[in-house]
């Protein structure tokens, strides 16, 4: 079977090519131009304005949920809102105590330190954290043997925002040290049109509503995606006809991008096929199904799964995954085994 190339996939939520400019005109800088999110934003304007009021830094925040939510957006727009720096890093990138205590001695007062993937910080880059969160000070030890010795070092009062995929895997001990802890939902088509109308006039192209609505209803609950399928979508609304984005030409963009209706493109309905042909619908464990596509389990956890459940067309259950019959039926099939008659398949 041929590789997935899940992560360039243009419907990838991950971040690819193209996305992560650093002066990304896309991204909101203030609360006001965020669009969706709304419970977490309203509680977040709260926190950012009493912190404000009292002249101390806000309490660490950690965001959680799929890829491309916006959660390193919402946390520059945090820093902004607070009018203090926005440091950015990650737990992959912090490989030791000394990285992490260089970063954050380096902080000023106020600012905000944003750690993306906070889940994949070491054990010891974590132990080190928790002094550093709780009571703004590290402990450095040097050298070793009889020339050991240990330094407390204050730290300036600093707001740690965290992002995660997986808020289960992290250790109690550090999820506790969150003052506040905001889930992002995926977004709705309506929301997802809001955010490329203003994609679209940030980027000067023109675009009618039911053209919009067409992109957000194939783009997953997801700004990251919307905003990539709406320029693959302007180029060939600028060679096919004259650059404005109608429904007609999102529609022909969108299918000869090979994305459905529904934001699924070629590798998800190969996956949901795999389920239904190997495994006849189900159950599956997900490493099993993993080894299936040639495909790492987290990504199909953290990447593909997140969309296909919000839409019904996969359940977790504890002997592995199930597709469902929306997801039959979408598929063109009225049961998975429409091949193999003798197989019983949980339709819930
Ligand atoms: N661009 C990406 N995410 C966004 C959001 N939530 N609101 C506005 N623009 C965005």
């Amino acid at each position: 079977m041929e590789d997935f190339d899940f992560e360039n996939r243009i419907v990838s939520p991950t971040e690819i090519m193209g996305d992560t400019e650093s002066d990304n005109p896309l991204r909101p800088k203030r609360l006001n131009d965020y669009i969706g999110q709304e419970k977490a934003k309203q509680n977040l304007a709260v926190y950012i304005e009493a912190a404000k009021q009292r002249h101390e830094s806000l309490d660490h925040v950690l965001l959680y949920g799929p890829p491309g939510l916006g959660k390193t957006t919402l946390s520059g727009i945090i820093a902004n809102e607070l009018g203090v720096n926005f440091r950015v890093t990650s737990g992959p990138a912090i490989e030791k105590p000394g990285d992490i205590a260089a970063i954050l001695t380096n902080l000023n007062e106020g600012d905000v330190l944003f750690i993306d993937e906070i889940h994949r910080i070491s054990r010891a880059v974590e132990e080190t954290l928790y002094p550093a969160m709780e009571d703004f000070a590290i402990d450095i030890v040097t050298g070793k043997g009889q020339m050991a010795a240990s330094y407390h070092l204050p730290l300036p009062h600093f707001t740690l925002v965290g992002a995660t995929t997986r808020a289960g895997q992290l250790t109690a001990p550090l999820r506790d040290r969150f003052g506040v802890s905001l889930r992002l939902e995926m977004y709705t088509p309506e929301e997802l049109s809001d955010i490329i109308k203003r994609s679209a006039s940030i980027l000067g192209i023109k675009i009618e509503s039911e053209g919009a609505l067409e992109i957000a209803s194939r783009s997953r609950g997801t700004p990251r995606i919307a905003n990539r399928l709406l320029k693959r979508v302007r180029d060939f609304a600028q060679v096919m006809s004259d650059g404005k984005i109608t429904l007609k030409t999102a529609r022909i963009a969108l299918d000869r991008l090979e994305i459905d209706e529904l934001g699924l493109d070629a590798n998800d309905r190969r996956m949901l096929w795999a389920i239904v042909k190997f495994y006849r619908g189900g159950p599956v464990g997900v490493e099993t199904l993993a080894a299936a596509i040639g495909e790492e389990a987290v990504t199909i956890e953290d990447v593909i799964e997140p969309y296909l459940m919000q839409i019904g067309f996969l359940n977790r259950t504890p002997r592995g995954r199930c597709i469902t019959k929306a997801a039959c039926l979408h598929l063109g099939l009225n049961c998975p085994n429409e091949f193999d008659e003798q197989i019983k398949f949980e339709w819930e």
